[in-house]
This record gives structure tokens, sequence and C-alpha cells, in this order.
């Protein structure tokens, strides 16, 4: 499929898309979002596919929604079409999704590396969620996971300030992983997906929703449900190839059964 603002490949069992609109910072356009799900329902629907990593560019992982493109939009119509609840497609993936960040993650392109699972950040990442100064607010998860992500305090500083935090704030705040250094951001995020694709996938899925609902679920509900999941590898030939392989002292051979 040909794609006019995504760059999209398979390496092995990973699917990489890299943002690119280079003259607008990666700005998130209506048809660069369309083109973004897209890519993802087609790696998602693919069962060579484990992982996925999510780019930009090293100046910009995304500046932001494309305010050029919505900056004269009516209320009754951004109401009436539920304006960006598409660009939400990120967060609805089974399959796993790294972002790589480097340079600007603001706005809008903050929120979309937040509706990753985890963030890589090079040490040239800065976050932020401007929207205040431009007399909006975010409107795709920012005040929601951020918050979530680094407490109150900070989020409410950068929803409201729109200040930047440069990579190393982001990492002391448990806004991403880790830092890398900018020349290897989409090598290591290669090595992470690589690693994630070699496990059993439907093992990685139920990981993935036992984490997720850590975010939308009491202590007590989430551990229960978690040692549901748990109980449930065991219904999964790869539980019993994984365990027999560490009693064997050999590496397993998943099937993803
Ligand atoms: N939308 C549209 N175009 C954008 C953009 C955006 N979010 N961010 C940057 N661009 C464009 C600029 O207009 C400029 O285009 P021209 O060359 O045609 O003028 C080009 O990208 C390069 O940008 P700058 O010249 O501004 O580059 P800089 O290095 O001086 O500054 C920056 C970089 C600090 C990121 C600055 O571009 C900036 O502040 N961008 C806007 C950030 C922002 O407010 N984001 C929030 C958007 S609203 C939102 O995201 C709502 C939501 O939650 C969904």
């Amino acid at each position: 499929m040909a794609y006019s603002h995504i760059e999209v490949e398979t390496r092995g069992h990973i699917g990489l898309i890299r943002l690119n609109r280079p003259k607008a910072l990666n700005a998130l356009c209506a048809e660069m979002m369309a083109e973004l799900a897209a890519a993802l329902d087609q790696f998602e629907a693919d069962d060579n596919i484990g992982c996925m990593v999510l780019t930009g560019s090293d100046r910009a992982f995304a500046a932001g929604a494309d305010i050029k493109e919505m900056a004269d939009r009516q209320f009754p119509d951004l109401y009436a079409e539920d304006f960006l609840a598409t660009y939400e497609r990120v967060s609805t993936c089974r399959k796993p999704v790294i972002a790589a960040v480097a340079g600007y993650a603001l706005g809008g392109g903050c929120e979309l590396a937040m509706m990753c699972d985890f963030i890589l950040a090079a040490d040239t990442a800065k976050f932020g969620q401007p929207e205040i100064t431009i007399g909006t607010i975010p409107g795709i998860g920012g005040t929601q996971r951020l918050t979530r992500l680094v407490g109150k305090s900070k989020a409410m500083e950068m929803c409201l300030t729109g200040r930047m935090m440069d990579a190393e704030e982001a990492e002391r705040a448990g806004l991403v992983s880790r830092i890398v250094p900018a020349a290897e951001l989409v090598d290591e995020a290669i090595k992470a997906a690589d690693a994630i694709a070699k496990m059993s996938r439907p093992i990685v899925l139920m990981a993935k929703e036992a984490v997720n609902s850590a975010l939308e679920t009491t202590l007590a509900e989430g551990v229960r449900f978690e040692r549901r999941l748990f109980h449930a590898t065991f219904a999964f030939e790869d539980q019993k190839e994984g365990m027999s392989a560490f009693v064997d002292k050999r590496q397993p051979s998943f099937k993803h059964r």
C-alpha cells in the first residue's frame, strides 16, 4: 500500500512505521492519522508481525495535531464527527507498539507516544503539552495519560504552562522507559521489539492486557484479573514449551499456540 505521510516497512517480525511530514515537523493531519490507522490494521492482521515500532525523524517525533488544518474548524462539525476519536487507533492495538522518540513530541505528538506501550527516548527528546499556549487543551488523552504516568503535579504544570520536559526529566518522571543516544534510537527500539517478537505472541498479548488493566481498575480487581490470565497461560502449548525448555537448559521454541 502506498502512503503519503508515513513510511512503513517490515523487519523480520517487526512492523516499523515512520511518521514522515518533515516540513510540518510531523504534525498529525487527518490523512496521516488515517494512514497510520491503516498501517496498524495491516500489522495487527499479519501473523508474521509480533511487535510494532512507531518513530518520527531526528527533529520531531511529532509537533502536535496539525494546527493549520484545525484552526478554522467549528464546534458543531468537530462534535458531530467526534474529531480526534480515530486518532486513538494506537491505543486499541492488541500487539505491542513501542514509541521511539527523538526531538519534539508535543501536544498530539506526546499523546501519540503515550498511547504506545512504552517510550524509548533519544537524548534529544522533548515532551510537552503546549495546547494551552494556543488557546486549547490536549484532545487525545494528554490530560489523562500524562497524569497517570507522571502524577498530578507535573502533569498539571505541563498542561497549564506548556513547559517542555527534556529526556532526562521524562525518564526521572517515569514517562519514558529509558534514554538512548539519538543515533542509536531506532536500532535500540528494533532490538527491544525483536526481543518481544521472539516471545509467545498470545502470552505477550496477555501480559500487555494485564499491565494495561493496572491503569483502569482497583488493585484487588487488577490482581484477580492478572491471576486469571496467569492461569490461562497454562492453556497454551507455549507455556509447556517455555517451562520445559528452562528445565532442559535450552532455548524455547514458541509456536504461538
Ligand atoms: N501544526 C502545523 N504545523 C506545524 C506544527 C503543528 N503542530 N508544528 C510545527 N509546524 C510547522 C510550522 O508551522 C513550520 O511550518 P512553515 O515552515 O510552513 O512555517 C514548520 O512546521 C517548522 O516549524 P517552526 O518553524 O515553528 O520550527 P521551530 O524549530 O522554530 O519550532 C516548535 C519548533 C517549537 C515545535 C514549533 O514548531 C511549535 O511550537 N509547534 C507547535 C507545537 C504545538 O503547539 N503543538 C500542539 C498542537 S495542538 C494539539 O496537539 C491538540 C491535541 O491535543 C490534539
